[in-house]
């Protein structure tokens, strides 16, 4: 299959692990130039030099950025625009649905766990996408694709406040796409189920205590039994790779847009 995406220029947000990382090894598999971004420098090297060994035709940089802070939003984009524009953006990176470590119930979520979900979930992907979304509607050329996940769609008692968040900013991305209507920039979302992730870990380790489990290996069981993913048609976790693949399908098929793509082994009943 033919993506187009070779020599083309793509910033993943948080793609020095998980479903970003699996982004960065794919796009660099198509000959992209992409930037590995974290918070650390150090890990956005590590990880941009071993993916440059494995994929010897792309161009791959790491560029460190807090998306918390809007002064690193703007410099990273400065810094990935500085000697051109940049065709793909993926507003990948976002907070785990527990919040500090734990499953709250409604009654607990304070304040300040909406606060730091709507900032890393919401407030940065828009500041980032807005920057890239002036450039790309200039030169009528751009791909913006924000990994939410189905529990925008699926709302799911434990992990209330995340689901709110991600379906703002799911409907974000298809407003942003109605603005661009005959033009070449798309806006889409890709929305992934439980996706096994360095992140994930610990939501299934809250997952086995509020469930009264041993640990993490029955947690991964229950959770297709009595969890959130029991209705899945897969029974399993989708594979970072999976997510991968469906953020290239989206970036790389200009025929799409204004579009929330599943990544959810079949949790979702509709037609
Ligand atoms: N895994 C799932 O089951 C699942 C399901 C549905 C949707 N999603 C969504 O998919 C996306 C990726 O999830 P994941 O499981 O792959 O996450 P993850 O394994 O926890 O990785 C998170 C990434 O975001 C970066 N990051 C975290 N805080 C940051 C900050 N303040 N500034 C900049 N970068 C930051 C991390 O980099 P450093 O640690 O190096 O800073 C890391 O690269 C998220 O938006 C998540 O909500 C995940």
């Amino acid at each position: 299959m033919e993506t187009n995406m070779k020599g083309k220029k793509v910033l993943i947000t948080g793609s020095t692990k998980g479903i970003g990382r699996g982004c960065a090894d794919i796009f660099a598999k198509e000959g992209s130039h992409v930037f590995v971004t974290g918070r650390k420098q150090e890990d956005c090297d590590r990880v941009a030099a071993k993916i440059q060994q494995l994929c010897p035709e792309a161009k791959v940089a790491g560029v460190a950025a807090d998306l918390r802070i809007t002064e690193d939003v703007e410099r990273l984009y400065a810094e990935v625009t500085k000697d051109g524009p940049l065709d793909v953006l993926v507003n990948n990176a976002g907070v785990y649905p527990t919040v500090s470590g734990k499953i709250k119930p409604f009654l607990e979520l304070t304040d300040e766990d909406y606060e730091g979900l709507w900032l890393m979930d919401f407030m940065s992907p828009m500041r980032l996408a807005r920057l890239a979304f002036r450039d790309m509607m200039a030169r009528n050329y751009g791909k913006i694709i924000f990994v939410t996940s189905e529990a925008a769609l699926r709302p799911n008692k434990d992990v209330i406040a995340y689901g709110a968040v991600k379906a703002a900013a799911t409907a974000l991305a298809r407003g942003m796409a109605e603005a661009t209507k005959g033009t070449r920039v798309t806006v889409n979302s890709v929305l992934p189920v439980t996706t096994i992730t360095e992140g994930h870990i610990g939501y299934l380790e809250s997952y086995a205590k509020t469930r009264g489990l041993s640990g993490v290996e029955e947690a991964k069981k229950d959770y297709f039994i009595h969890g959130n993913d029991a209705p899945s048609l897969i029974g399993r976790f989708t594979t970072v790779e999976e997510c991968a693949m469906t953020v290239l399908f989206a970036a790389a098929n200009d025929g799409v847009n204004g579009n929330s793509v599943l990544i959810d082994g079949g949790v979702i009943r509709h037609i």
